[in-house]
């Protein structure tokens, strides 16, 4: 079991490196967030704040490197790596998920470099929903935090890929009487993820009634696990399950929209993520009331590389942040969940018909 566990996500490794697995016909939807740009800021650039206070922690600024990997012989580089970096830059960073470790103590340094390396930005555990419905509970959870001395643990959602992975596991009755019963048991925060495919506001709804401390989105529009998987697949001949990777490949709640509906309809801190490439994304997760945005499949990349591609890729993200929070006239990001947008296309027609209202979005409470 463990031996297969590594093999899947030394694959999912290289398939990631190797091809290109981002959506295809859906986008984020950030393309229908607009600014307004003010002529007159009417503040310096140089005094601009980025940090925030989220989970009790201070970030230097609203940024998470995305669960990513662990378990397998490269994740030990590419974990160190982030993880080096999130430190530096006083960031925070997602482990991928855990599983491999649990069944199999020797792949524990995989992850445990991560806290090695980063020995006080804000890390997050990680193990499966679906794992929580077939006998995984407080016990597992709880190896998992002190693996990486976490800060929280993620409960990953990834029904998209269970579903068109031949050996998925798709069960998934009971997962959110597992998220509450770990919610009430664990002392660290618990935060709910999904992997690309989104999260909507009536899910978002039961999450914070089981006690769920945050919710990351990971919305459709970036990494596909549809896409994953069909590459995997493909070396394969089975092509029945390959045709099924390929039809699900865009499937999912977008981003914007995730985002937008979720920060409507619960009180929790959201984590905006799916397809955040800029800090201009960053900036739009959290005009539409995100409280940090994470990212994956570009850190996976220049993780790879080395640390000087890793750093690159965060301090153009602040850069790109700091330059929207001026020319919007705002000096704290906290300003920026109160800054006027303009939501357009089809963002806004999806909200409509959900029954959101678009016009004055921002004009919000702030959290
Ligand atoms: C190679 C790879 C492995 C991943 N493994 C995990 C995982 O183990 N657990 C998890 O919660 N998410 C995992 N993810 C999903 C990411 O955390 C994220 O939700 C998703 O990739 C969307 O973000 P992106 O578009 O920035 O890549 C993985 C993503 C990639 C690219």
């Amino acid at each position: 079991m463990a031996a297969a566990t590594r093999k899947r996500k030394t694959e999912h490794i290289r398939i990631s490196l190797n091809h290109n697995v981002q959506a295809r016909k859906m986008t984020t939807g950030f393309e229908d967030v607009h600014f307004i740009h003010k002529a007159l800021p009417e503040i310096d650039k140089q005094k601009i704040d980025l940090s925030t206070r989220v989970f009790n922690h201070e970030f230097a600024a609203p940024l998470i490197a995305g669960a990513i990997t662990g378990g397998a012989s490269e994740a030990t580089k590419i974990n160190a790596t982030i993880a080096e970096t999130v430190e530096e830059f006083k960031l925070g960073m997602g482990v991928g998920s855990q599983r491999a470790a649990i069944e199999d103590k020797k792949l524990e340094k995989t992850f445990g470099i991560a806290r090695k390396k980063a020995p006080t930005a804000f890390l997050i555990a990680n193990i499966g929903g679906v794992q929580l419905a077939h006998g995984y509970g407080l016990k597992e959870a709880k190896k998992a935090i002190d693996m990486i001395d976490a800060d929280a643990i993620a409960v990953h959602l990834n029904a998209l890929q269970e579903t068109v992975q031949p050996e998925g596991q798709t069960a998934f009755n009971g997962v959110l009487d597992k998220i509450a019963e770990l919610a009430r048991e664990v002392d660290k925060p618990v935060i709910v993820k999904e992997t690309g495919a989104g999260i909507a506001a009536e899910e978002a709804k039961k999450l914070e009634a089981a006690g769920v401390k945050g919710i990351d989105v990971s919305g459709g529009g970036g990494t596909s696990w549809a896409a994953v998987e069909y590459y995997r697949i493909r070396k394969t001949s089975n092509d029945f399950q390959r045709k099924l990777g390929n039809a699900f490949w865009d499937w999912g709640i977008t981003t914007a929209v995730s985002v937008a509906e979720v920060s409507k309809t619960v009180n929790v801190p959201i984590i905006a993520s799916g397809g955040v490439r800029t800090g201009i994304d960053v900036a739009k997760s959290l005009s539409l009331n995100a409280s940090l945005a994470s990212l994956s499949q570009p850190l996976l990349h220049a993780a790879s590389k080395g640390i000087k591609e890793t750093a690159s890729v965060f301090s153009l993200m602040m850069e790109e942040l700091r330059n929207v929070m001026f020319l919007v006239g705002v000096d704290a990001v906290r300003g920026l969940q109160n800054t006027p947008i303009v939501v357009t296309g089809k963002t806004a027609e999806w909200l409509r018909a959900r029954g959101f209202e678009v016009e004055g979005y921002a004009r919000r409470r702030s959290k």
